[in-house]
């Protein structure tokens, strides 16, 4: 029989979208099920931002538009990143991507190698390690440890750097611990890629969702000009997660390649969308601390909820809207638990083992989700162990 390409059988798919059908085949027996698997806002997109986007596709902005992006959106990306960043990108630096993904895609297969190194957290998001071993290259991964609130520790990052390291992918507000990193430790790991002379992409998907810290960004180092990618983008803190919309903020001459890329592989992003952009950056901004207070309501009462359950041990994460506790004292792995509490409890959640071999002993709860919900499941979990 005909094979498909090696690379067809090294790249792989997330967790969380088979847990969720999993869940739903119960939902369909009957079975009734509270969701903490899905890594989206439970809130509908701003109002102003959804009607900006109407009105894009009324006036017939339903055509092919520039690849890199429209220039509205990419001047209010420009803007956005000074403010948020503290420098002001050249325009010829910024692309707008469908989603943020693509631009992890696109700039990991702009700078990797087959057989290059890439060093990334672990526990963290599958797509890191999913298109590493695409490209053929080789993933190093720096454990995040409960003991240093699940954030990457820089001399971890120093002590795995070889001849062949060629990026390093950090992530903060990170998925799935909620852990956010310091602007010291932003700093060292900008230093050692330049004395290596090693890429930086950092995935800022949540850069508005910190709760008691600031937001910080290896790319201030070099103002992504010589080594490092800024990925952002409009999924989690305007909760557009379907519109598909995102930036990256890149070296020139790497972005020059990167328009190939988005060429090659989409053509561009839908222009109606990119118009609900520029609503989204220039447009009111209350509701992202709205929503930011409501996030931190959730969070305090499931992380007091998860430390009331036997055997479960929840820190209190910084920043995104997930709770990673440790479930090492009941005795089961991950994957045991994660089965247990969908089953017995009708609680659907994520084993910490979907985002890499650091996650065992660990469950992600996305507490996006109301306080019903999270009271509920709580005391259904109780209610399992007895
Ligand atoms: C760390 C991280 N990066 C990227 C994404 C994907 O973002 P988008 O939906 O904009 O492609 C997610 C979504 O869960 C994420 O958690």
């Amino acid at each position: 029989m005909v094979q498909l390409s090696k690379g067809a059988n090294r790249i792989y798919g997330e967790a969380a979208f088979e847990v969720l059908a999993k869940a739903q085949e119960l939902e369909g027996q009957g079975k009734s099920i509270l969701h903490f698997e899905i890594g989206e806002p439970d809130m509908e997109t701003p109002k102003n931002i959804a009607h900006a986007g109407i009105r894009a596709i009324q006036n017939r902005k339903t055509h092919y538009v520039p690849s890199i992006g429209l220039m509205e959106l990419r001047k209010a990306v420009q803007n956005e990143v000074e403010t948020t960043r503290g420098y002001r990108p050249d325009l010829e630096q910024i692309i707008i991507t469908p989603g943020l993904k693509p631009g992890i895609f696109f700039s990991m297969l702009a700078v990797v190698n087959p057989g290059d190194e890439v060093i990334y957290q672990d526990p963290g998001y599958p797509t890191y390690g999913s298109v590493t071993s695409f490209v053929g290259a080789k993933g190093v991964l720096v454990p995040l440890l409960e003991e240093n609130e699940f954030r990457m520790n820089p001399d971890d990052i120093k002590g795995r750097i070889t001849k062949k390291t060629k990026l390093i992918i950090v992530n903060s507000p990170q998925n799935p611990t909620g852990s956010v990193m310091t602007k010291s430790e932003m700093e060292v790991i900008a230093e050692l890629a330049e004395e290596h002379d090693i890429y930086v992409v950092s995935d800022e998907i949540y850069s508005k969702m910190t709760y008691d810290t600031g937001h910080y960004t290896p790319t201030s180092r070099d103002e992504a000009k010589e080594r490092t990618v800024l990925l952002d983008g409009f999924s989690k803190y305007y909760a557009m997660t379907g519109w598909r919309l995102g930036y990256m903020v890149a070296p020139k001459r790497m972005a020059e390649r990167l328009q190939d890329f988005l060429v090659s592989a989409v053509s561009c992003t839908a222009a109606f969308t990119q118009w609900a952009g520029v609503e989204a950056l220039t447009g009111d901004q209350s509701f992202i601390p709205d929503m930011m207070a409501r996030f931190k309501e959730k969070r305090d009462r499931i992380v007091e909820g998860l430390n009331s359950i036997p055997g479960f041990k929840c820190q209190t994460p910084k920043g995104a809207f997930y709770a990673f506790p440790n479930i090492k004292k009941t005795g089961m792995s991950s994957q045991e638990c994660a089965g247990h509490l969908l089953y017995k409890a009708g609680v659907a959640t994520l084993p910490g083992t979907a985002f890499g071999p650091y996650g065992e002993g660990y469950l992600r709860f996305s507490y996006a989700t109301t306080l019903k919900n999270i009271d509920a499941a709580v005391n259904n979990i109780q209610g399992s162990f007895e």
